[in-house]
């Protein structure tokens, strides 16, 4: 398909306002030389939300995103941020029901549908996190599992299932320096794209699938070249501006 690739750095709990300003500088002097021919997305710690709104202001090729958002409007939800305080300070997408969610913070499937929910109807875009463990993976249950995750999504948003980014990440892979390899991340990526076309045949083509899992400047070329790798969720390498200018530019 002719879809853009979405290149998304979580830069999960790292950062400070000094780190923030250089990193989002030596970003925005790279794409000034070099425009990036795919959609970029920067989500950051919640605190950072409105430096970042500033420093991003005059840079629309580069969107901000959140961690994390709460599957409720308002009220009484202590350290939640809802869909409209998002909103508040441009903040396009949300990365909902990350691993590290799912495994710290007891994040269900039901929970990760809820944010997803929540996420679409206050205009953000979700980026799905599904994947295995290495035990589940051994164990040959890795189709099972992330068909499970993403079927809990797809059911509950049925018909604005055309708005969400997944995102496979394959829990060995992550902060490990161990890669799914092109094929093993092909695989399971035509597993969810099948799945997709099940539940909502006219979106499957244009719904993007990002791998995510120690995807670094040298092989993200050769995992982006992959059918139906739309594109990738970098941790690691998104903190280093050299590294994450180099695989946006792999996202041709
Ligand atoms: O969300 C990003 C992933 O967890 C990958 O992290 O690139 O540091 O392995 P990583």
């Amino acid at each position: 398909t002719t879809k853009k690739k979405l290149i998304a750095g979580n830069w999960k709990m790292n950062g400070s306002l000094a780190a923030n300003e250089a990193l989002v500088k030596a970003l925005q002097q790279g794409l000034a030389a070099s425009p990036a021919a795919c959609d970029v997305a920067l989500c950051a710690p919640a605190p950072y939300f409105a430096q970042l709104q500033s420093l991003l202001a005059g840079s629309p090729a580069l969107g901000l995103g959140a961690q994390d958002i709460s599957a409720h409007p308002q009220g009484a939800f202590t350290g939640e941020q809802s869909a409209a305080m998002l909103k508040d300070f441009g903040v396009r997408y949300a990365i909902v029901g990350h691993s590290e969610r799912r495994q710290y913070h007891g994040e269900t499937d039901d929970v990760v549908a809820a944010k997803t929910a929540a996420a679409l109807a206050g205009g953000i875009t979700p980026i799905v996190c599904v994947g295995e463990t290495l035990a589940q993976r051994e164990a040959g249950q890795t189709e099972e599992v992330v068909k499970r995750q993403l079927a809990a999504v797809i059911h509950v948003n049925g018909h604005c299932i055309s708005e969400i980014v997944v995102a496979y990440e394959p829990v060995w892979a992550i902060g490990t320096g161990k890669t799914a390899t092109p094929e093993q991340a092909q695989a399971v990526h035509a597993v969810l794209r099948a799945q997709l076309h099940h539940a909502a045949s006219e979106h499957a083509a244009g719904i993007r699938i990002l791998y995510g899992g120690s995807m670094n400047a040298a092989n993200a070329a050769e995992l982006l070249a992959q059918a139906d790798i739309d594109g990738g969720l970098i941790g690691g390498a998104s903190l280093k501006a050299p590294d994450f200018l180099q695989i946006i530019s792999a996202a041709a």
